[in-house]
């Protein structure tokens, strides 16, 4: 039997949008206080599989932090760290790589997405990106891991690589860890176009909401985003073929802490018009004092830096002892 313990994480590759809010942080934060010990990680290991500047990568780790805290990720309540830190993370994904198969990545969407045609020439790190994925959860014999529905394949691989080292050393020592995917909002999409996720990536800045909008833009950009010119039924089932009007209600729901078809009620028979102004209100009140607190974390870099030390030596003292489990097990 595992002790109930929640780990999850997010790149430090900048400028966090909505979705990285609705999809984990809002849920990092809630998790907390409900009988798991909650771990969470900037994974700068893992940003670094593409290419970062120094100076904005040092920048990017403490803004991350500072998102999370922002967000209501306590580190008091939770392990706030940040993933090179902590060795036991690169450790135990090269352990990871000799139970991994090479078919395992190169069947990972995000890897064909990321590498696209001249895959030849992405980093290795690219590629085994998911190993080190597993060795973060696993590291921590996390039960349960918050992610958005883009994770579901690499948390696969997490159990199968669990699966498979539990088989090959004939143990129980890690648990198949359950994905958390829950919510409306598992998937923010582009407010530009209903068929893609909203990311940081995108080209175009006006297709996702970033932390440190103001006012004026978040109002703006939902203003401009897409939609159709029909009136808005009384439930989300109404919008099975409107993929923006169902995001952009969606994304309301998880705003307000309500059902889709709670917040259809309201709209019912309205067009975008009533509801995108209404829309504008809620995310507005949401972010406006989350990238207040951020702008405060980050007036002061030297706290930010002890809080993820602490948090560092914390996940090290969970980390260390399995590890070396591990690699007794494996006799190393
Ligand atoms: P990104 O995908 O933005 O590059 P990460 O890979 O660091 O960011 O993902 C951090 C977390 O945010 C993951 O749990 C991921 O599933 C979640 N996430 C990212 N984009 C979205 C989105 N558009 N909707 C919901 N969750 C998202
Ligand atoms: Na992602």
């Amino acid at each position: 039997v595992f002790t109930p313990r929640i780990f999850s994480g997010i790149q430090p590759s900048g400028g966090l949008t909505l979705g990285n809010y609705l999809g984990a942080l809002k849920r990092f934060a809630a998790l907390q206080g409900q009988g798991a010990e909650t771990i969470y990680c900037l994974v700068d290991l893992h940003a670094i599989t593409v290419w970062q500047d120094p100076e904005t990568l040092r920048r990017n780790i403490r803004e991350g932090a500072a998102a999370f805290m922002a967000s209501g990720v306590d580190p008091a309540q939770s392990i706030l760290f940040n993933q090179s830190q902590v060795s036991a993370h690169a450790e135990m994904a090269w352990l990871f790589n000799t139970v991994a198969r090479v078919g395992w990545m190169y069947r990972m969407t995000q890897f064909k997405d990321k590498a696209g045609k001249n895959s030849e020439n992405s980093s290795l790190g690219l590629l085994a990106y998911p190993a080190l994925m597993a060795a973060d959860i696993l590291t921590y014999q996390a039960t349960a891991v918050p992610v958005g529905e883009d994770q579901k394949q690499h948390l696969e691989l997490t159990r199968d690589i669990a699966a498979k080292f539990n088989h090959d050393y004939q143990t129980e020592h890690f648990p198949l860890t359950e994905p958390l995917i829950e919510g409306v909002a598992t998937r923010v999409m582009s407010l530009r176009d209903g068929s893609k996720k909203m990311s940081k990536s995108d080209p175009s800045d006006a297709s996702r909401i970033n932390l440190t909008d103001d006012a004026d833009t978040i109002a703006q950009k939902i203003r401009k985003a897409r939609t159709d010119a029909e009136p808005l039924p009384g439930s989300i089932e109404g919008l099975k073929d409107r993929p923006e009007a169902r995001n952009l209600v969606n994304i309301h729901a998880a705003l307000s802490d309500e059902t889709p078809d709670q917040v259809l009620a309201r709209f019912e028979g309205q067009g975008f018009g009533a509801f995108k102004p209404a829309l504008a209100d809620v995310a507005v009140a949401a972010l406006e004092p989350i990238s207040r607190r951020m702008g405060e974390y980050m007036a002061d870099p030297a706290e930010i830096d002890r809080i993820l030390g602490q948090g560092a030596v914390r996940a090290d003292e969970v980390a260390t002892p399995i590890l070396e489990s591990t690699k007794e097990i494996m006799g190393l």
